[in-house]
């Protein structure tokens, strides 16, 4: 990973295959990917949920790592009173966060025509400024 202040990571999801894979796998891989603020929030609407996960790994590729090396619920995404979304991490992503450095977290969601897309922005304010 570069030493650059400016993290960024992105990702797509297909929300009919999550919506497949949540059909298969039942309540335990929504209680696994979700938080339960995240599950209430999204109301079981898939292209939501879908939206939350791309959140998942976009911050994870803004990390340096994928999923294995953090639980999925290790990054949450809020929202406030007009909806706008933002990260709330713990855990190791929280840990690794703090090793880059990262003091400021941004989030963006879209989700439209079978897709949802996420895409975050982390500033890393003590690397290389
Ligand atoms: C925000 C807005 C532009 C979303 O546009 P859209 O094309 O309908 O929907 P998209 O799929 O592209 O985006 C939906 C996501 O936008 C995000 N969003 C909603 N309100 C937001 C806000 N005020 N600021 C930033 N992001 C917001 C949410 O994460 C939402 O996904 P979620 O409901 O699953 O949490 C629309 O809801 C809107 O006009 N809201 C009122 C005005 C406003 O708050 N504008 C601020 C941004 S210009």
């Amino acid at each position: 990973m570069s030493n650059a202040p400016l993290l960024t990571g992105v990702d797509l999801v297909d929300v009919t295959r999550l919506q497949y894979m949540i059909e298969q796998s039942g309540s335990e891989f929504l209680t696994s990917g979700w938080s339960t603020a995240e599950l209430n929030l999204c109301e079981g609407d898939a292209s939501r949920l879908a939206a939350r996960w791309a959140a998942k790994e976009a911050t994870m590729k803004a990390l340096g790592n994928g999923i294995g090396t953090f639980s999925p619920l290790d990054i949450e995404v809020i929202s406030d009173n007009v909806g706008a979304p933002s990260l709330r991490l713990q855990g190791t992503a929280q840990q690794r966060a703090e090793e880059l450095k990262v003091e400021y977290w941004s989030l963006a969601l879209s989700h439209e025509g079978g897709f949802a897309l996420a895409f975050v922005v982390a500033l890393a304010g003590g690397r290389n400024v």
